[in-house]
C-alpha cells in the first residue's frame, strides 16, 4: 500500500527502482515456505542435500573445535584476540547449519564425537609450535574449507541456480569468510613456521579424508 502510495505521489523517479526492487525481493521471499532449502523433490535430491549439509555442518563443527584447541594453547598470547575473532565467525557459521540441520531433519555426522576430538587435538598440537604452526593449521583448513565449498557452489550452480538461491547465498558468504581465514594465517607468518609444506599437506590430506567420510557416515 506504501508503495502505491508513493507512485500516486509521483515521487523521484529513482525512487521508484529501488521500491521496485524491494518488493519484488519481499514477494520472492514471502512466497516460499521455506528459510534456505527447498523441499526435495524426490529422494534423489533429498539424499544429495543430506550429503551436503551434514558435510559442511560436520566442517564448521570440526572448525570450532580447531579453533578451541588453539585458543587453549595461545588465548592469552597476544593472538588470542586474532583467533577468537575468527572462532565467532565459526560459530555463527555452525549455528547457521545446526538451524539448516534442524530444519530439514537432517541427522549430523555420527562421527562427531571424533571430529570433537580430533579438531581441538589438531588445533593445540599446532599452536603449541607457536602462533606460526597455529596460522599454518590455519592456511590449511581454511583453504581446503574453501575449495569444499567452491565445489558445492559449482554443483548447485549446474543443477538449479534459482532453486538454490537462499543456499548459495549463505555458502558463498561462509567462503568469503573462509577465505580471509586463509589469509589472515598467511599475513601472520603461517610460511615461517619449520616443515610448512609437510604440515599443511598432511593436515588437507586429513580434512579430504574427514570430508569424505562426513558425506557418508
Ligand atoms: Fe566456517
Ligand atoms: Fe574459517
Amino acid at each position: 500500500m506504501c508503495i502505491q502510495v508513493f507512485t500516486n505521489m509521483g515521487l523521484i523517479d529513482q525512487l521508484q527502482v529501488p521500491v521496485t526492487l524491494f518488493s519484488a525481493v519481499t514477494l520472492q521471499q514471502s512466497s516460499r515456505a521455506y528459510s534456505v532449502i527447498p523441499p526435495p523433490r524426490d529422494s534423489e535430491e533429498k539424499e544429495m542435500m543430506d550429503r551436503m549439509l551434514r558435510v559442511d555442518h560436520a566442517g564448521e563443527y570440526g572448525a570450532n573445535r580447531i579453533y578451541a584447541g588453539q585458543m587453549a594453547v595461545l588465548g592469552r598470547s597476544r593472538t588470542g584476540p586474532l583467533i577468537q575473532e575468527m572462532w565467532d565467525q565459526e560459530k555463527k557459521h555452525l549455528e547457521k547449519f545446526n538451524e539448516i540441520l534442524a530444519e530439514n531433519r537432517v541427522r549430523p555426522t555420527a562421527l562427531l564425537p571424533l571430529w570433537n576430538v580430533a579438531g581441538f587435538v589438531l588445533g593445540a598440537s599446532s599452536a603449541l609450535l607457536g602462533k606460526e604452526g597455529a596460522m599454518a593449521c590455519t592456511v590449511a583448513v581454511e583453504e581446503s574449507i574453501t575449495e569444499h565449498y567452491n565445489n558445492q557452489i559449482r554443483t548447485l550452480m549446474e543443477k538449479d541456480p534459482e532453486r538454490y538461491t537462499e543456499l548459495l547465498q549463505v555458502i558463498k558468504e561462509f567462503r568469503d569468510d573462509e577465505m580471509e581465514h586463509h589469509d589472515t594465517g598467511l599475513e601472520h607468518d603461517a610460511e615461517t613456521v619449520p616443515g610448512y609444506w609437510l604440515l599443511k599437506n598432511a593436515i588437507q590430506l586429513g580434512c579430504k579424508v574427514a570430508i569424505y567420510v562426513s558425506q557418508r557416515i
